[in-house]
């Protein structure tokens, strides 16, 4: 992949949270997600690429774009495969809450899992203890193991999982075992990328979320060094059926970080909605200018750039929705 394609890409997820920013706290997380996904879609249609969206808003006879096999770009250039969530957070927006992003991943075709929409089951460590836990292993062992890695006492371990009924016996484990818990409502991407920036104080996340946010964080966290499992849980005979078609032999198999983003070269690319850890949300300054914060980053050079940029909407008349 050509270098530039990280600008552009960032491009794509800034109108896409602009758009999205001007449904905040008004209570609609589906006119969010739509306004996303439509400046995603106009914005991707300049970028010199020849993109089949891998992860993308569902089938497509369930989504109106960005669906799995949606062809993406100008048809010249890279050959690319695309992982997409337009609005990582729909809930969080429609309430006005934290840590909404637009997120792309983007890399050599063929390289990202094919992960259908389900739960998964997933672990991510920053670089320090990288190669050192698994999934399989009691969380007790886990933080004994990220405590060491990351040279801090269990007690000082921030350990962040969402805070769903289906977690509650981590939680209590966590807790009995004496580290810290920092329970999020939603937004699973930022909170497992949150363990490669040791600023955040985030040690360890785990948890069951949603398995095409999976590859995408695992791209993102390529791109830093950490590291990632996951594993798929499908709950019928038909998503086990799903996950064999998208080429998973056996669907309830350990995948590692290079099972979810195989090759050398991704790039990952997020703007922030509204305020996060990682990324200030989207800014309406006064009159037509709005100030975004992003991330952009690549697998092969590991360069990790912030990107501030003012925008005047009179001169996007197309991400003006509300
Ligand atoms: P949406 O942006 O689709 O609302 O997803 C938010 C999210 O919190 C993800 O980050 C996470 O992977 C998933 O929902 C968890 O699913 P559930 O809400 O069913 O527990």
């Amino acid at each position: 992949m050509e270098r530039e394609l990280a600008l552009e890409i960032v491009r794509v997820t800034e109108a896409a949270a602009l758009a999205s920013a001007q449904w905040m706290g008004r209570g609609k997380k589906n006119e969010a997600d739509n306004a996303a996904t439509t400046a995603m879609r106009k914005m991707f249609d300049s970028v010199n690429m020849e993109g089949t969206v891998v992860i993308g808003e569902g089938e497509l006879d369930e989504a109106p774009m960005l669906y799995i096999g949606e062809k993406l770009g100008t048809g010249q250039g890279p050959k690319v495969d695309i992982a997409v969530d337009p609005l990582e957070g729909t809930t969080i927006v429609a309430k006005g809450n934290s840590n909404a992003m637009a997120v792309i991943a983007v890399a050599d075709k063929g390289t990202l899992l094919h992960a259908p929409d389900m739960y998964m089951e997933k672990i991510a460590v920053g670089p320090n203890a990288a190669g050192l836990v698994h999934l399989d292993d009691p969380i007790e062992t886990t933080i004994d193991i990220v405590a060491k890695a990351n040279n801090k006492r269990v007690q000082d371990l921030c350990v962040i999982v969402q805070e769903r009924d289906r977690h509650q016996d981590i939680i209590d484990r966590i807790r009995a075992k004496g580290a810290r818990v920092n329970l999020f409502q939603d937004g699973d991407v930022s909170a497992a990328i949150a363990t490669s920036f040791p600023s955040t104080g985030i040690d360890l996340f785990i948890g069951i979320g949603g398995a095409p946010e999976g590859v995408i964080s695992a791209a993102a966290i390529k791109c830093l060094g950490g590291d990632m499992q996951a594993r798929l849980i499908p709950h019928t005979k038909e998503e086990e059926e799903r996950c064999i078609e998208m080429g998973l032999k056996n669907p309830r198999q350990l995948l590692t970080l290079n099972d979810l983003v195989c090759g050398e070269d991704a790039i990952f690319a997020a703007t922030g909605v509204s305020n996060g850890d990682l990324l200030a949300g989207v800014r309406f300054l006064g009159g037509d200018l709005v100030e975004t914060d992003s991330i952009v980053m690549r697998s092969k050079t590991k360069t990790v750039r912030f990107v501030k940029a003012h925008h005047h909407l009179s001169h996007k008349p197309h991400l003006v929705f509300v």
